[in-house]
């Protein structure tokens, strides 16, 4: 397990953040997990992440709260998912994660610690914590 801490004081510098993870610590391929609160930041870190992959600009990225998954790049290199409206396990695994899962590409999760027991172990976990107004602290765990 290896993990590493990251502070940032603004949305802009989440999104930069998360550009220089999907340029460095992110895998090439596979799932990630954002954890936190509503509004911790965890779709504004994707914006980055989705940019940094060159994959969607930060304002094409939106939160797939209803449509529950949004893919960005041609063919989808960022694919975005949000279980944070779904009421049971067997809705989740309707979906075909697994199959995201084991695409080309980064399946970034937020509210997937809902469903634990749908997840491989082989995975990125990203925890996003408020600080304050505008600070937070970003914790990337992978094994
Ligand atoms: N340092 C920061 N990093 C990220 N967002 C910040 C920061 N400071 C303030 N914000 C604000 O916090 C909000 C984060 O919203 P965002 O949609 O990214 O959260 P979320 O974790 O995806 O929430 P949800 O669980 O509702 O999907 C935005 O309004 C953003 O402007
Ligand atoms: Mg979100």
């Amino acid at each position: 397990m290896t993990a590493h801490t990251f502070r940032t004081a603004s949305e802009e510098e989440t999104i930069e953040l998360g550009r220089e993870l999907s340029r460095s610590i992110l895998p090439p391929r596979g799932l990630v997990l954002l954890t936190g609160n509503l509004g911790a930041g965890k779709t504004t870190l994707v914006k980055g992440i989705a940019e940094g992959r060159g994959a969607a600009a930060p304002e094409e990225v939106s939160s797939p709260t209803f449509t529950l998954i949004h893919e960005y790049g041609d063919p989808p290199r960022v694919y975005h998912v949000d279980l944070y409206r779904l009421e049971a396990a067997r809705q989740a695994a309707s979906l075909g994660l697994d199959e995201l899962i084991d695409l080309d590409a980064l399946v970034l999760i937020e509210w997937g610690e809902r469903f634990p027991e749908l997840w491989p172990p082989d995975r990125v976990e990203i925890e996003i914590r408020r600080e304050g107004e505008d600070q937070r602290v970003i914790e990337v765990r992978s094994r």
